[in-house]
Parts: structure tokens; sequence; C-alpha cells
């Protein structure tokens, strides 16, 4: 097991387990029964990410086992929901890729930390598809820490390596993209697990979770992800 990640045993020791030393995402392995498949099937073909609320999951005209998965998707919202959070479960056919990258690509398919202004940190869930990616900090760069790349960020940037620059690469999110070590071992989320992972936010004990959204190919049902 990577050293970023504890597995922990239920709902309430994800949420009060604290973040520490190199542990920055923690597990809450799961097994689910019942079939996701069929609900991210029975909406349909998707252009874009559509969330899909309460009201309409109780909508659908589902069997036996979409509606034990139905049943888990609306427990689990209401766990986090009852832990003050503020849960969407969505399904997405594919993020929009950047048509031209520049130096540093900044989609969700590249290794990112998520960021907030405020302590906070992600919940996450993969139910279908393909789920989401991390890898340990120590095997990861963040991409302006790249000599060439921060390179070519100044020639972009047009001035010196001082508090203004630095001050544009936050405002570009430039700072919150990571590329993998070579070598690194990439782990996978894995699917019914409900995570907990650390954010770049102010006053985190630990730096935050890189992470990555799964490729997925044309033609392929949209992924169903809870995400708070
Ligand atoms: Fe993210």
């Amino acid at each position: 097991m990577n050293p970023c990640v504890k597995l922990v045993g239920s709902f309430d020791e994800l949420v009060s387990t604290p973040f520490s030393g190199a542990v920055n995402a923690l597990c809450w392995p799961r097994t689910l029964s019942g079939n996701f498949d069929e609900i991210a099937a029975i909406v349909g073909p998707l252009d874009e990410i559509t969330t899909v609320d309460d009201e309409s999951l109780l909508e659908l005209p589902l069997s036996s086992a979409g509606r034990i998965a139905r049943d888990i998707l609306l427990a689990d919202q209401k766990l986090l929901r009852d832990a003050g959070l503020d849960p969407s479960l969505d399904l997405i056919p594919a993020y929009p890729r950047e048509a031209a990258p520049g130096p540093v690509p900044i989609d969700v398919y590249d290794f990112h930390a998520d960021s907030a202004n405020t302590l906070a940190d992600t919940f996450l869930c993969s139910y279908t598809v393909a789920s989401s990616e991390g890898v340990a900090n120590d095997e990861s760069i963040r991409r302006i820490d790249i000599p060439e790349t921060r390179a070519e960020l100044l020639r972009i940037y047009g001035g010196a390596d001082d508090a203004g620059f630095a001050a544009w690469i936050s405002a570009h999110c430039y700072d919150l993209h990571y590329a993998a070590r070579p070598g690194a071992h990439i782990y996978s989320f894995g699917f019914g697990n409900l995570w907990r992972i650390a954010t770049q936010c102010p006053g985190s004990p630990v730096p935050p979770c890189v992470h990555r959204a799964p490729a997925t190919k044309p033609g392929q049902p949209p992924r169903l992800l809870l995400i708070s």
C-alpha cells in the first residue's frame, strides 16, 4: 500500500481521522452490491457532466439490482450531508481536454492537487467505468519545479522569477499540477471505496493528495462519481 494512503473501517473513522505524516489520503474500502452501470445506462448518452439529484434517481425505472445501487447512492449522499458536506453525484461522459496545452497541462486528467481557500478536504467515490488515480508526493513533482517547464513559464511571463511571477503562476493554477516521476507507483482509487483526500489549503497539516481523473475511451458510458 502506498505510504500516503491509510485504510479506515467506517465512515466515522473516514471523517474523523486526522491527516498526519505522509498520510494525505484516507480510504474506506467497500465492496458494493447492486448494478451501478444500469443507472448510467438508463440516463443515456451525455455530452456534458450531468448532476443527478435524489428526485431524478428515485424516478428511474430500475431492476432490483439497479434499485440496490440507487439505495446505496442515496445513502452515501446522506452520510456526507449528515457530516455537513455538500455532495454531488455526477455522470461524467469525458472531461473537456485542453485543445492546446501550454507548458503545464491543467485539466483533471493531469496529476493535480485540489485547492481550497479554507481548511477543506475532497471526498470522492467512483462507482462505474473507471476510477480516479493517485501518486505519492515523493514520487511526483510540481511541474513548476521542473527546470525546463519553469524556464518556459518565465519566458511566457516575460519577467523575473519573483513574487509577481509566483502570483502569476498561482493565478493560472500552474502550481497545482504535477508530473509523476519515472517509475512512480500510480495507485487506483478503485470502485465503491469512499475516499477523503487532502487539498492544498491554508492550515493543512500535510501536503495535498496528488491525483487525476482516469482516461476514458470514446463510446464508454459515463462515469458515475460522487464528489464533495
Ligand atoms: Fe481533483
